[in-house]
């Protein structure tokens, strides 16, 4: 099937977008894009403060992180490791924590640790985080991260490396330290069933001068005088120690996305010397592939490579992911994908941008290749809708219905059947689904007054049918609430004769036009050949739209490197340029068959 996917084709030196067919799949897998959500799992914080109480566990915490006893691993001339660490409230974090500082003596910063420590002073924070602690809720954001960052610029934690217990535990937790930069080597989540949660919550026992954690069955203290002084934390009630299961299990899935590319689920269920030799040997791993400079090239999970651009401005976005050529797509790549488009999308909600538009063209989603995949669709809107969901907003998720007037009735061939899909798909155990994600179609009846956000699946024009009369009916119904159309097509198409259309031609492209684009993602091609991949341009909310260039090394891998940034789309003439190493005076307009491309760009 041939495709009109703009590919740049090299004509004598110069580098020109062309319309080209598309590359077809030169590797296939198997991973199908209707598997079930990420399993459960989040990160516990760490934390500190600043300053060093000197006579409560916090302090004890922190001696025990400066003195590794035991065996050490020494990662000299690299980088210092970076751990997260998470689980469900009793999951062995703590346990585990200690037996890691043991061996890798990194810093461990436990935000539960902290916040305990203030609560015994008696401090302000203390006073206010108690409550929260005590009713298993989480303490507000500005309190835990403020400490949690100060604590990671101290110069022990810079040169030791770090071991962060309990943070990030929500998704505003976790893009905090994204925005700051702040990213693990590895995050490892202890999985264990609930039942057993509970019985180690109740049964743990805490010895206050060597901060030890005992349990009363699994490990009980050694001698008479450590079990006269254990104490019990106040959250740990069977009644608390449910409410913190939940408020943990609410929480989880939203942080997933973040570091799924340095997940690693181990089963903690088993005893403890069992499951630190699983977290050990995923550490030595880690510690082996440890880059010895900032900007090396990281591995990360099995199967491709993030490239850290030289560029400060690129924050703490990852790097385009390599072997793109590889379709289908990777559950990885998919979920990089995914994961990229909710970051600017969440940005530019949170900006309060209103008229959204998500361009994302990997062969996947673009319906013109004979690699579209409707179900790659379907789970980066549901990705998206949950992720909104989990965010505590109310989501519509509208596919259009069919449109026309008796023989020329029908839906555009890419959206068949997509609503069932919707309905089908899995939306997760907490039942999102009915209750914060609705699924409807596209006009001015599906807006009600709870929803607070609404995504549009591909809303499209089909020859003879115009869907904009529909959706502007629906965005003036929905009014300052954000609206998202995901791969919209509304380049304006003749109305068959007997239909009528209410807005005028202009009109018509104006209102399509008055949606921002707060993610833009397509691959550049060389002509004549379709592989390899030229480059690839991308705008993710806030920035503008950057031009990376796809680089072969010796070793058989590739990189992607950023050649040029524009605040505006550029324009054809403005890549080629920038793959030639040229600026262009912006006066100079396109001509020909590039400026009919640009238009499509
Ligand atoms: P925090 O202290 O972090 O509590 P938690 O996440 O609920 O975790 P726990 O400390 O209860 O358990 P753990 O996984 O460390 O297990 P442990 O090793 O002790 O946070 C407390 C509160 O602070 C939160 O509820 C929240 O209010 C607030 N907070 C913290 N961070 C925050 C943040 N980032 N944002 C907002 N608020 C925040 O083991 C438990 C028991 O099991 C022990 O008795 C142990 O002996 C036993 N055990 C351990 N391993 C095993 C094993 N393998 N087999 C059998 N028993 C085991």
């Amino acid at each position: 099937m041939a495709t009109a996917n703009p590919t740049a084709i090299a004509c004598g030196n110069r580098i020109h977008l062309s319309l080209l067919p598309s590359p077809p799949p030169r590797h296939s897998s198997s991973t199908s894009p209707f598997s079930s959500p990420l399993p459960l799992s989040r990160s516990s914080a760490l934390s500190l403060n600043s300053r060093s109480p000197k006579d409560h566990s916090f302090t004890n915490f922190e001696k025990r992180s400066r003195k590794p006893k035991g065996m050490r691993v020494e990662c000299a001339a690299k980088e210092p490791l970076k751990v997260m660490i998470s689980g469900a409230p009793a999951s062995g974090k703590g346990t585990q924590c200690k037996m890691i500082v043991e061996k890798y003596g990194l810093v461990h910063i436990s935000t539960g640790d902290i916040l305990r420590a203030e609560v015994s002073l008696g401090t302000e924070i203390g006073k206010k985080a108690k409550e929260f602690m005590d009713n298993g809720m989480l303490v507000p954001d500005e309190i835990v991260t403020d400490m949690v960052v100060q604590r990671l610029s101290q110069q022990d934690v810079r040169e030791g490396g770090w071991l962060l217990d309990g943070y990030p535990r929500s998704s505003s937790q976790a893009q905090s330290l994204e925005r700051m930069n702040i990213r693990p080597d590895i995050y490892i989540v202890l999985d264990v069933p609930d039942d057993i949660l509970i019985d180690r919550c109740v049964g743990r026992r805490l010895d206050p001068v060597t901060g030890k954690i005992y349990h009363l069955t699994n490990f009980p203290p050694e001698s008479e005088d450590i079990s006269t002084r254990l104490i019990t934390r106040s959250d740990d009630t069977p009644d608390k120690a449910k409410s913190r299961l939940e408020t943990y299990k609410k929480n989880a899935e939203a942080i997933l996305p973040t570091y799924l590319d340095l997940l690693n689920k181990v089963d903690g269920n088993h005893p403890r010397e069992v499951v630190f030799k699983e977290i050990d040997s995923l550490l030595q791993k880690v510690s082996e592939n440890a880059p010895s400079t900032e900007n090396l090239p990281t591995i990360k999970g099995n199967s491709y490579i993030y490239m850290k651009t030289a560029d400060s401005k690129n924050d703490s976005w990852r790097g385009i992911p390599t072997r793109l050529n590889n379709i289908p797509h990777s559950r990885e790549i998919r979920k990089y994908f995914y994961d990229d488009v909710l970051l600017a999308t969440k940005n530019a909600v949170a900006d309060k941008r209103n008229r959204l538009k998500v361009e994302i063209n990997i062969p996947e989603l673009n319906p013109e290749m004979d690699v579209y995949r409707i179900g790659t669709l379907m789970e980066l809107v549901r990705d998206l809708a949950l992720s909104f969901a989990d965010d505590g907003r109310r989501v519509k998720v509208c596919v259009q219905g069919s449109m026309g007037e008796g023989a020329l009735a029908g839906i555009p061939l890419q959206l068949a059947g997509s609503r069932k899909i919707l309905e089908f798909m899995d939306w997760g155990e907490y039942g999102a689904k009915g209750t914060f994600i609705n699924i409807g179609a596209i006009g001015a009846k599906e807006v009600d007054e709870q929803d607070d956000i609404f995504i549009l699946v591909a809303p499209q024009n089909a020859v003879g049918n115009c869907i904009i009369d529909d959706l502007k009916a629906m965005t003036d119904a929905v009014g300052s609430r954000p609206v998202i159309l995901i791969n919209p097509r509304l380049k304006d198409m003749p109305a068959s004769s007997g239909i009528m259309q209410t807005m005028g031609r202009d009109k018509r492209l104006e209102y399509a036009a008055s949606f921002e684009n707060c993610y833009s993602f397509r691959l550049l091609y060389y002509a004549g050949s379709f592989y390899p991949i030229m480059g690839a341009l991308r705008m993710s909310y806030p920035k503008g739209y950057e031009i990376y260039k796809r680089i072969d090394e010796p070793n058989g891998k590739e990189k992607y490197v950023i050649i040029a940034e524009f605040p505006e789309k550029p324009t054809v003439d403005e890549i080629n340029d920038a793959f030639e190493g040229r600026t262009r005076n912006k006066e100079k307009a396109t001509s020909g068959i590039w400026s009919f491309l640009s238009g499509i760009l």
